[in-house]
């Protein structure tokens, strides 16, 4: 019999990845989304890509009720990753309550779900946020958390908090993955990200420019302290990713973490600027991309990449698709996007 996974958020960018890599690993997949931020279709589309089509519980995770209800409905349950959360930055800034009840109050309701039904494991998808501007880089699971610099980035922070006190003194454990910049798509251009209105993050921002949607691309800030002045990131593929939360549930399906909650930094060890990212766009899909160089961004950092070995070593995991990839995966999306 397959063992079944319960992910939360599974009809969002990372966690329809994830689904899909779940399904072809063998795994019984029920999603759980209130689908605020993402769309319904995407389970047919998964469908379409893995030839079975996932569970799917519309589900308000805020109301326990509704939580205790998927675990009564499916008693098959083994783990749980949990994906569901509010993630733009500037909006936790203006609507801090929103974010503390979205992202804690799920969490919880999550977690003691877990717990009246015997469940003994969770995946969290926690965020390189937590480190701030790293003193040292690349930046390793032991270094420092700093201060979050947003609502968004507490909440990942005491989120990891609440799992590792909770799954302390329970029969619970849990991996944390503190994700670098996740972008890309899936290969078949049926799922990817889906940005409402005007995209923060640079990689929405670009496609849609290529794609005539926007008309100039901002570059933020090139007097930082590296190569070209501008930020560096630790861009990973959201297939690497998802294949990252198949291998964190594998670990503890069985019994093969060293502790209660284990952290790793799912990244790829690599730092590219904006401008990296741009080059790269332009050539891989021979297009030019109009951009301006403008000020900083407030609250951006300047540069962060992973330490990637503890994840390589203990997890036997390592992202495999380069820069390349990314950019031809995520212009294949928007262009899929506009042709529908
Ligand atoms: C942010 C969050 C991160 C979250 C991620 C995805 C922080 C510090 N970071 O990452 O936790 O997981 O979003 O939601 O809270 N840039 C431009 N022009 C643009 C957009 C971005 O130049 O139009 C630059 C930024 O200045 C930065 C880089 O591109 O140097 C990446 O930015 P972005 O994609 O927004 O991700 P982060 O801010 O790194």
């Amino acid at each position: 019999m397959n063992k079944r996974i319960l992910v939360t958020g599974g009809t969002g960018f990372i966690g329809s990845h994830t689904v899909v890599e779940l399904q072809q690993k063998g795994f019984d997949v029920v999603i759980a989304d209130n689908l605020s931020n993402s769309f319904e279709e995407v389970v047919d589309r998964i469908a379409k890509i893995t030839g079975v089509r996932p569970d799917f519980e519309k589900t308000e995770l805020k109301d326990a009720s509704q939580v205790n209800a998927i675990f009564d409905k499916y008693p098959d349950i083994q783990g749980v990753i949990h994906f569901a959360a509010s993630k733009a930055v500037g909006e936790s800034v203006q609507k801090p309550l929103m974010y503390y009840h979205n992202n804690l109050t799920s969490l919880m309701n999550v977690l003691d779900a877990m717990l009246s039904h015997n469940v003994h494991h969770i995946v969290f998808s926690s965020s390189c946020t937590v480190y701030g501007q790293p003193d040292k880089l690349p930046v390793s699971e032991s270094s420092p958390r700093k201060k979050a610099l947003s609502p968004y980035g507490n909440t990942k922070a005491m989120c990891e908090d609440i799992i590792t006190d909770v799954a302390k003194v329970n029969d619970m454990d849990a991996i944390l993955l503190r994700y670098f910049n996740p972008i890309g798509a899936h290969e078949s251009g049926l799922i990817g990200e889906y940005p409402q209105g005007v995209p923060n993050n640079l990689i929405p921002y670009l496609t849609q420019t290529a794609a005539g949607i926007r008309k100039c691309l901002s570059v933020y800030g090139n007097d930082y302290n590296t190569p070209d002045g501008t930020g560096i990131r630790d861009y990973i593929h959201v297939v690497d990713l998802a294949k990252a939360h198949v291998v964190a549930i594998e670990r503890m399906l069985d019994n093969k973490c060293k502790s209660k909650t284990e952290i790793f930094n799912i990244g790829t060890g690599h730092g590219y600027s904006v401008l990296d990212i741009i080059n790269s766009f332009e050539k891989v899909n021979d297009i030019k991309i109009n951009y301006q160089i403008v000020g900083r961004r407030e609250g951006d950092i300047e540069q962060v990449w992973a330490d990637t070995t503890y994840a390589n070593n203990e997890l036997g995991w390592k992202a495999e698709r380069d820069l390349d990839d990314m950019m031809l995966t995520s212009w294949n999306w928007e262009k899929s996007r506009i042709e529908n």
